[in-house]
């Protein structure tokens, strides 16, 4: 029995997830990024994420081409980018918005996110409509935990609220507001 695609897509607006914006840092000097929650942990010990990407979408080509890749974590404060780097646009066009820089690898890191993975770009799957990267974690950054991610379900935006307080630690990173790309 086949299971059909709209009752798929609304089991799957239930599975709440946390918006990135993906990014990659092209060998000409170009950028590109989109909108994503299709991000998961591979494994901790190498540290190994994926990324499932339509393979219709501009962006899977830019990231066929680079060997790079960024994922940027975002803050509930930052969900106009995550519209932004959703919407049909000119790729350059989409970083005139947010606080960018290069990390190890190249590919276009966001100050502001809560938290970012750059990764050098493995190997990659076609799995029905997409295109599955994966990428060897090169550098981790993370902002403090009282900082909440934006998160999507039912097809809007939302915010974590945590059960009990969570403890105010050190600050682990300030965004570098004189940062230039
Ligand atoms: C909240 C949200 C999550 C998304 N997640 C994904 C995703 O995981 N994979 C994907 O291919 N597209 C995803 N998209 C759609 C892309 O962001 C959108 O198609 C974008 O325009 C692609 O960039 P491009 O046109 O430059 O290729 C998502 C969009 C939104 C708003």
């Amino acid at each position: 029995m086949t299971v059909d695609a709209e009752m798929y897509k609304a089991g799957m607006r239930r599975l709440a997830a946390s918006v990135a914006v993906l990014t990659v840092g092209l060998p000409d000097g170009r950028r590109h990024g989109m909108t994503a929650t299709a991000v998961c942990s591979v494994s901790a010990a190498p540290p190994i994420l994926l990324c499932c990407i339509n393979r219709n979408s501009a962006a899977r080509a830019a990231f066929s081409e680079a060997n790079n890749f960024a994922v940027n974590v975002l803050a509930a404060s930052d969900r106009a980018l995550a519209d932004r780097f959703a919407r049909p646009m000119d790729a350059e066009e989409r970083f005139a918005e947010g606080l960018w820089a290069r990390d190890r690898t190249g590919a276009p890191v966001l100050e502001t996110a809560i938290a970012t993975f750059d990764c050098e770009r493995s190997h990659s799957i076609e799995v029905g409509g997409h295109t599955v990267f994966f990428g060897e974690v090169q550098a981790v950054r993370v902002r403090s935990e009282h900082i909440m991610p934006l998160l999507y379900a039912h097809g809007g935006y939302g915010e974590f609220a945590a059960a009990r307080p969570v403890p105010l630690p050190d600050l682990m990173w300030v965004p570098d507001w004189r940062t230039e790309v």
